[in-house]
């Protein structure tokens, strides 16, 4: 094996230039691969942490160059109401037995901290754990997610390289953004970070950086997805991210903060319709089926030909479970905080 990845195997510390060249290297790959499987299943082991996903809102104020819900595109705009999203996230812990909730939605102003307080409350009476992801917040309103009982909240840095955030984010301060990544973890929430893969012009230096980012901000969970370009967005006519780079760098990030959750992403299965198995063999330990009603899932279209489009709940968990049948792992019965999280 690789003397790097043996390196990072054993001390879970690599320079950036180490990071480069593991990076850079195609014939170390499987090497790789298998020893991010190794360090999943000593620290994180085998079980499969399911988080059930409601894309509850797909207003946004902000006008990002990659994602389809941006500001400027003109699409269906839906807003699910607090009574249904309960009632989704009933079924997924109740009936599904998920045993995280995920919120999310595009940077919609109309929940506001009263209205998110109130849905937090709410579903905790479930006897679920909490994530949100609804964007750039003030520290203030993250405290009061935390005091109403959310337990995490994702919010990805999209890219450490400053000067590309500042292209494909406009309006957007990325200064801001590490700022609320962490704030996140003042107010007490489990920090979950990542970045797109393969923008135009990201460099393998910035893929290098990123993942010396995520251990900086002691981030909790980590995802990371190949950029898909949309076309509806400017950057329609980009290339895209591939599925092995965006697999080599959450190897790396597993090799690197050993205990941490790492979901095989949604975008990975849309390039590949093995793309999230290949991910759970690679270092990842975490899958969000979509428990987001059928009807509203075309209208929630980050990117084109997102895998979960036209499933229902019950279907898309179903696919899931399949999944991790298939490789003889098995689904975790405990909430999956991370270690730093855990009572
Ligand atoms: N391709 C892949 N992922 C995307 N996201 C937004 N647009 C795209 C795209 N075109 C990701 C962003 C965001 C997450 C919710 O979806 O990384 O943080």
């Amino acid at each position: 094996m690789h003397k790097l990845i043996e390196k990072a195997k054993e001390t879970h510390l690599l320079s950036k230039d180490e990071l480069i060249e593991l990076l850079c290297g195609d014939d170390t790959d499987t090497d790789l691969f298998a020893a991010a499987d190794a360090v999943r299943r000593q620290y994180v082991g085998d079980g499969i942490h399911l988080r059930g996903l409601i894309e509850f809102s797909n207003f946004c104020r902000n006008d990002c160059c990659y994602c389809g819900l941006r500001r400027s595109n003109k699409i269906e705009r839906y807003r699910i109401d607090e009574e249904t999203i309960f009632k989704l996230a009933e079924h997924a812990a109740c009936r599904m037995g998920l045993k995280t909730i995920v919120l999310q939605s595009g940077e919609d102003l109309y929940f506001d901290k009263e209205k998110m307080c109130r849905l937090i409350r709410r579903i905790k009476t479930l006897n679920t754990a909490l994530t949100l992801s609804i964007g750039e917040k003030s520290l203030d309103e993250y405290q009061a997610y935390r005091e109403a009982g959310a337990d995490r909240f994702l919010l990805r840095i999209e890219t450490t390289d400053q000067k590309l955030y500042g292209e494909t984010n406009p309006g957007m301060s990325w200064e801001k953004r590490i700022e609320c990544i962490v704030n996140l973890g003042r107010a007490g929430l489990e920090i979950g970070t990542g970045i797109l893969v393969g923008l135009p012009e990201q460099t393998i230096e910035s893929y290098a950086d990123d993942i010396l980012f995520f251990r900086q901000v002691n981030a909790d969970m980590i995802g990371i997805g190949p950029f898909i370009p949309h076309p509806d967005t400017p950057l329609k006519n980009a290339l895209g991210g591939s599925l092995k780079m965006a697999l080599k760098v959450m190897a790396l990030t597993r090799l690197l903060l050993p205990d941490i959750n790492i979901p095989a992403t949604t975008a990975m299965e849309t390039l590949a319709p093995n793309g999230q198995l290949q991910a759970l063999k690679a270092g990842a330990n975490v899958i969000m089926p979509n428990v987001t009603l059928t009807q509203y899932r075309k209208h929630y279209e980050l990117y084109p030909g997102k895998s979960t489009v036209g499933y229902t709940p019950d279907e898309s968990l179903n696919a899931v479970k399949d999944k991790i049948a298939s490789l003889g792992r098995f689904v975790a019965e405990d909430f999956g905080f991370h270690r730093r999280f855990q009572a």
